[in-house]
């Protein structure tokens, strides 16, 4: 027999800290794998699962958040126990869930935001798109920001898809935003928001910004936004062009450069609000006495390194754009999480290949693996988590196989009590399920997917309004 913990009588058993796409891709791959019995613990901080799904993609994009029936599917498997309202580091230990089970995957994330590091950065009016669509979204942190939108002009810097979703988001009009799950107290300040113009800043050219063409294209479909480009600002530098005639030029860049080209031939149609295209341009100072008043960008050039990648160079010209809102999007940020190595130059924790290394001297920690962004860095779609995933999975289930893993020292399964101790309050699926229904019912008569609950205490009370808690699936 067997003495590896594979069996349905000694099943392996690993706890996933974090219930995003990379937690519930990593639980279903465990709970899949050929010839190995598994039992999953998830535990996410919040009582409600999905991370960034539920709390960074834009409430105007309900069919990619239709991927979380995936995951509905995942916890509904034998060996699934999710523990939600239970932050790992706070409530449990990282050294009670190794004592528990054979392994610990982390997929925490990277919520925090990149700082610009210049003056003025911290003035009232300028804030992190992490905050900004994290109030938007509902995120129960994030329930009592307040976002000043009686300024006329607001300045979105960045030119990733993030900087799009915020753009977009302080663009749509009554209607488009009722009809979404955006939170209640964010819909009514959108709607209330005196903001006429919304200027996007690309520190590099627009052959070079990150966003994808279906969310450029989305830009000039809007109800009531205009999309504004000067075709002094898609005029191709020399660097640009060669840049897009290389043999490997990405499609992507080229046809954002035919989108914002045929952008920059339209009549802006007096729409009641506008976003306009900038690129070259970085911010060199936020302006104002005791809030934003503007900000000053300075002009860049781009310049090639002998790999050929294009860098932003800054130019002696200056300009000052007035503005009473400047949102800061340049990139999440990994934290690092209590007893669990972490690299603090890349933000993520240290690892190679989703296997967790030691600070001191790179070895491998048994039984401890990472999956996400805060394995990789802030970057990659939804799906892009599962291939990660998996390739942490793989790395478990090697180990498993070649007896790498540590046996949990406390063999009782006496979880849901020690939670329950810590956390009376906690979530499983079954109170999840009843939130999830809560807010969709909510949502149902006003034609809108749900009605977010955005403070704990809500979720906690519907969620408790009946049944037994800590039971798998
Ligand atoms: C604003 C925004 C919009 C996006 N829109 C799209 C889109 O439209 N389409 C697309 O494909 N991709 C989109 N993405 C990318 C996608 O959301 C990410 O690739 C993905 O969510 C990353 O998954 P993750 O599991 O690593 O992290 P997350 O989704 O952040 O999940 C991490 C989870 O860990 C939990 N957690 C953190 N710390 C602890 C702890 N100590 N204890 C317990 N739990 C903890 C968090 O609460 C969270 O639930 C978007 C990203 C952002 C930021
Ligand atoms: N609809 C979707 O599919 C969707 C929606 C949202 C997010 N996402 C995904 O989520 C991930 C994260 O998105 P993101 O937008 O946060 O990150 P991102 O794609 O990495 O974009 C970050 C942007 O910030 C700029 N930047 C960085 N530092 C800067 C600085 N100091 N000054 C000025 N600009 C600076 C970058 O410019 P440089 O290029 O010059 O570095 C880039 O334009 C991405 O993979 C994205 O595709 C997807």
């Amino acid at each position: 027999m067997s003495d590896q913990p594979e069996t349905p009588a000694r099943p392996l058993k690993v706890a996933i800290v974090g219930a995003g796409p990379a937690g519930f891709y990593a639980a279903g791959q465990l709970l899949a794998a050929k010839g190995v019995a598994a039992e999953v613990d998830l535990f996410d901080k919040l009582p409600t699962p999905y991370g960034l799904v539920r709390f960074g993609v834009a409430p105007d994009h309900p069919k990619i958040k239709s991927v979380t029936r995936v995951y509905e599917k995942i916890a509904q498997k034998p060996g699934f126990r999710f523990f939600g309202n239970v932050e790992v580091g706070k409530d449990i230990t990282h050294a009670e869930l190794l004592e528990r089970h054979h392994a610990v995957l982390y997929a925490t994330g990277a919520s925090h935001d990149r700082r610009l590091g210049i003056p003025g950065e911290d003035l009232p009016g300028s804030h992190p798109a992490t905050e900004f669509v994290a109030w938007y979204n509902g995120h129960p942190e994030a329930r009592d920001l307040e976002f000043d939108l009686s300024a006329k002009r607001a300045v979105v810097i960045g030119n990733g898809n993030v900087a799009v979703d915020v753009a977009r988001m302080l663009g749509l009009d009554a209607g488009e935003l009722r009809e979404t799950d955006t939170a209640d107290h964010a819909i009514e300040a959108l709607i209330a928001s005196e903001v006429e113009e919304i200027v996007m800043l690309g520190r590099r050219g627009l052959a070079q910004a990150a966003f994808t063409n279906p969310e450029l294209r989305e830009l000039g479909e809007m109800a009531d936004c205009d999309i504004v480009v000067d075709p002094a600002e898609v005029a191709l530098d020399e660097h640009s062009a060669r840049w897009l005639e290389r043999d490997d030029a990405d499609v992507r860049e080229k046809r954002n450069v035919e989108i914002a080209t045929e952008y920059s031939t339209r009549t802006p149609e007096g729409k009641k609000r506008r976003i306009v295209l900038r690129f070259l341009a970085s911010p060199v100072r936020i302006l104002g006495e005791d809030r934003v008043e503007g900000i000053e960008i300075v002009r860049n050039e781009l310049v090639a390194d002998d790999d050929g990648w294009l860098s932003a160079r800054p130019t002696e010209e200056t300009e000052v754009i007035e503005c009473g809102l400047v949102l800061r999007s340049i990139g999440y940020r990994g934290t690092k999480l209590h007893d669990v190595p972490f690299d603090d130059q890349r933000a993520t924790i240290r690892n190679v290949g989703g296997r967790v290394i030691d600070e001191n001297d790179d070895e491998q920690v048994p039984g401890v693996y990472t999956a996400g962004w805060i394995k990789r860095g802030p970057s990659g779609i939804i799906g892009t988590n599962k291939k990660c995933a998996q390739g942490t999975v793989d790395a478990l289930l090697e180990d498993l196989e070649s007896g790498q893993l540590p046996e949990p020292t406390v063999t009782e399964d006496d979880l849901p009590e020690l939670v329950a101790e810590r956390k009376p309050d906690h979530v499983d699926w079954s109170a999840w399920s009843r939130i999830d229904a809560h807010e969709q019912a909510l949502g149902e008569p006003q034609g809108r997917p749900r009605v977010k609950l955005t403070r704990i205490s809500e979720m906690v009370d519907v969620a408790t309004a009946a049944g037994a808690v800590g039971e798998r699936t």
